[in-house]
């Protein structure tokens, strides 16, 4: 039987126009990291599965419920990577004395074995920061404000920042607890069943669940902070004062709560108005995490590219506006040019000159409008009488007027047209 030719649900192929959009994400977010002292890390996309049971926490949905985990050929326990953090601190860890304060970003694509919809992709794309260091207000609003930098480079507003802290490691137990006393008065109410069972075994993430029902009830709890220390409180309001410094505008939301185990202090979605229901474009926190008999501390967020792809073409963005034209179009009038068609071709690539050209040896009008669907400014006509008397027709296509002239000057008339790149 022959293969679909469809990639495996939830996932998709990145292909021309939009893949254009990608790239400029791409480069816009190396630029941006380079002016904040980033360096790219690239771990594999495969770990022992243990990497993620042990950073990420082994109660969470992501570890239990959403993992692409398998044996592989060794009967070694592997699992496609979730998120990006807990291969950057697999790889910190062994690090040596570089990974206390490594300063790393990350691009790749994710694996979750969620079910599909707009938004939620089974593999999808992050780009990720981690800012390794211990706990500092500092650092926290820095990594917020880089983030924030970001995404208005990429030409995105409208987007909000929900900041909160899970607190310190010491308040775990108490919000736990407290958490708990005020979900078993109210255990009577209508909470879907996965979060009765949160009540006694995991409180936290009855604030973390999906359901509309349940969000409403949570927003009616207290807020988190107020069973933790008046530190984890002061650092948090720390921060906050000095994101309003750097004209960083943030909301408060004292329920957020992060759905990975190993956040501590300041937590923080970002969310944009264009997503819909899946409307995190991003998230991020301070964490702290044993890895290869290291205790790692740091800051990161990740932000998913295909929702800001989503955002973006929401605010009318045209991914096809981010793929330059080529210059020239090369058009070929008469049988058995080929040769002389691909020299020329060459030559003004190998000069820095975009050329497309369709040696094909389809007719003249199909190359015209190969040439017009390019957008190329530029036509070069080469036909026999031209080959002939060893000239080209160049022919300006916003203005039609057209002019025979030699190879040199032609160089020379199309780098001095091109946009310089
Ligand atoms: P996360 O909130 O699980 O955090 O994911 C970050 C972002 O990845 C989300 O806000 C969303 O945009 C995107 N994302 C997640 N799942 C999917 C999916 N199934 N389809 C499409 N996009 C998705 C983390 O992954 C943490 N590692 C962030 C972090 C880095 N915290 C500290 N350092």
């Amino acid at each position: 039987m022959a293969a679909e030719p469809l990639p495996l649900q939830g996932m998709s192929d990145v292909a021309a126009p939009e893949v254009c959009l990608w790239q400029h994400l791409e480069s816009t977010a190396r630029r941006v990291f380079s002016l904040y002292d980033l360096d790219e890390v690239r771990t594999p996309v495969l770990e022992r599965l243990e990497v993620f049971q042990r950073a990420l926490g082994e109660a969470t949905d992501v570890v239990q419920k959403e993992m692409y985990a398998f044996e592989d050929r060794g009967g070694r326990r592997v699992a496609l990577r979730p998120e990006g953090t807990a291969g950057v601190m697999r790889h910190l860890a062994g690090a040596g004395d570089r990974g206390a304060d490594a300063r790393l970003y990350y691009w790749g694509p994710m694996f979750r074995a969620e079910r599909p919809q707009a938004g939620r992709r089974r593999q999808f794309h992050q780009v990720g920061v981690e800012l390794l260091g211990p706990a500092r207000p500092a650092a926290d609003a820095e990594c917020i404000a880089l983030q924030v930098h970001l995404l208005r480079e990429w030409g995105l507003d409208g987007f909000s920042v929900h900041v909160n802290t899970r607190g310190e490691p010491g308040d775990q137990l108490a919000v736990s607890r407290g958490l708990q006393s005020v979900l078993e008065a109210r255990r009577g109410e209508a909470w879907c069943d996965d979060c009765r069972r949160r009540m006694d075994a995991n409180p936290l993430r009855v604030l973390d669940c999906k359901q509309e029902a349940c969000r409403a009830l949570a927003d009616q709890l207290p807020p988190v902070s107020s069973w933790m220390s008046a530190a984890a409180r002061e650092y948090l309001d720390e921060v906050l004062r000095l994101l309003e410094g750097l004209g960083v505008r943030v909301a408060a939301a004292p329920r957020l709560i992060r759905g990975l185990d190993y956040y501590q202090h300041t937590i923080w979605e970002i969310t944009h108005s264009a997503l819909g229901a899946q409307d995190a474009l991003s998230g991020g926190g301070r964490y702290g995490i044993q890895m290869g008999g290291r205790q790692l501390e740091g800051v990161g967020f990740a932000i998913g590219i295909e929702r800001v792809v989503l955002a973006l073409t929401g605010l009318g963005v045209q991914p096809e506006s981010f793929r330059p034209p080529p210059t020239a179009w090369l058009v070929t009038a008469g049988r058995g040019l080929e040769a002389d068609a691909l020299a020329l071709a060459q030559t003004l690539r190998s000069r820095g000159i975009a050329c497309g050209a369709n040696l094909s040896g389809r007719n003249i009008k199909a190359q015209m409008r190969a040439a017009d669907r390019a957008r190329a400014p530029w036509v070069v006509l080469l036909g026999e009488t031209e080959k002939s008397r060893g000239v080209v027709v160049l022919k300006n296509m916003a203005t039609g007027e057209q002019a025979e002239v030699a190879p040199d000057d032609l160089v020379v008339r199309l780098l001095a047209s091109a946009p310089s790149a």
